[in-house]
């Protein structure tokens, strides 16, 4: 087996104004499929095609934000040893307990130079993806039901310190560097994404003056078709969008920006090519980022830099 250690995005937990707002929106506009609720008055919320039992958790609070983001990795051996390599580098972290998320066991917590709360857990509850594991259909109708994305793909956060969280994700989590973005000086990097698997990025930060910031979290299309339909889902839902549908130079990856009814951005996202631990990572300069960002309109967007929550 090639891949090993940390797997992929399990999780996020983001805030909502109004958890009633919240619920319908998620539920209803993106599609996502309500998984439990628990004591805390979270409400958990998967993907369709996911199979553990939630990959989006909201809860009701007077900001708007992102709580903490999750890695699933390999197995428990794995994540003891993880905990030992972030202890050995001189990260402090804690453990939340099994039970603590519903259907989640143990979770490895701590808090990255950025201001993020990071965890790694290995065990969450199967539940499938509403399909049979023998001689499955491909989809179900209750899949095509709002814009009904694949799976959480990534996120990306605003914060300080980029090139230290860097280092912990490529020294010590196993991520390798896939893009970056060289700030006004030339050297320093303002924005990095980086990947665990064969995807183009399974996280990225972009360096701000600010902690723990939440630009967006971005959930997977099947196709360029799909991310169009979810435009129009968008539109008829009054949906605030931000940028696209269109492609990103950095990553290749083609897109929809929107918010949701709490001012927490979201994607909708699909494409992208799929990089190789050994692979160069490739640059963009300063002065071309507007490229990077929106490869057909060449357009700096301001509230791409300066909207988070
Ligand atoms: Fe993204």
């Amino acid at each position: 087996m090639a891949m090993t250690g940390v797997l992929r995005p399990g999780h996020a937990q983001v805030r909502v104004l109004d958890l009633e707002e919240g619920i319908k929106f998620y539920r209803d506009v993106m599609g996502l499929v309500e998984t439990g609720r628990d004591e805390h008055g979270r409400v958990y919320f998967k993907c369709w095609d996911e199979r553990d039992h939630s990959s989006y958790i909201i809860r009701e609070a007077d900001q708007a934000g992102i709580d903490f983001f999750g890695f699933k990795v390999l197995d428990e051996a794995t994540l003891d040893q993880l905990e030992a390599d972030l202890q050995a580098y001189g990260i402090e972290t804690r453990r939340m307990p099994a039970g603590d998320l519903l259907e989640t066991g143990e979770r490895v917590r701590f808090t990255l130079p950025s201001g993020h709360e990071m965890e790694l857990y290995a065990t969450k509850t199967a539940c499938g993806n509403g399909m049979s594991m023998v001689n499955p259909a491909p989809w179900y109708d209750e899949s095509e039901k709002g814009i009904a994305p694949l799976r959480l793909d990534h996120a990306l956060l605003y914060g300080p310190n980029i090139a230290e969280v860097k280092k912990i994700f490529t020294d010590v989590l196993g991520f390798f560097l896939v893009e970056r973005v060289i700030g006004e000086d030339g050297e320093s990097e303002a924005a990095i994404w980086l990947s665990c698997s064969h995807k183009v990025h399974d996280i990225a930060f972009a360096e701000y003056p600010e902690p723990g910031k939440l630009h967006h979290c971005s959930f997977l299309m099947e196709s360029w078709e799909k991310v169009l339909r979810a435009g129009d889902i968008m539109s008829m839902n009054d949906v605030a969008v931000d940028i696209g549908p269109t492609r990103h130079g950095i990553t290749r990856g083609c897109t929809i920006y929107a918010w949701d009814p709490s001012g927490n951005r979201f994607e909708t996202f699909m494409g992208g090519y799929q990089p190789y631990p050994d692979y160069e990572p490739l640059t963009w300069t300063f002065d071309n980022f507007a490229q990077g960002l929106d490869y057909p309109q060449r357009k700096l967007h301001e509230t791409f830099l300066t909207v988070v929550s």
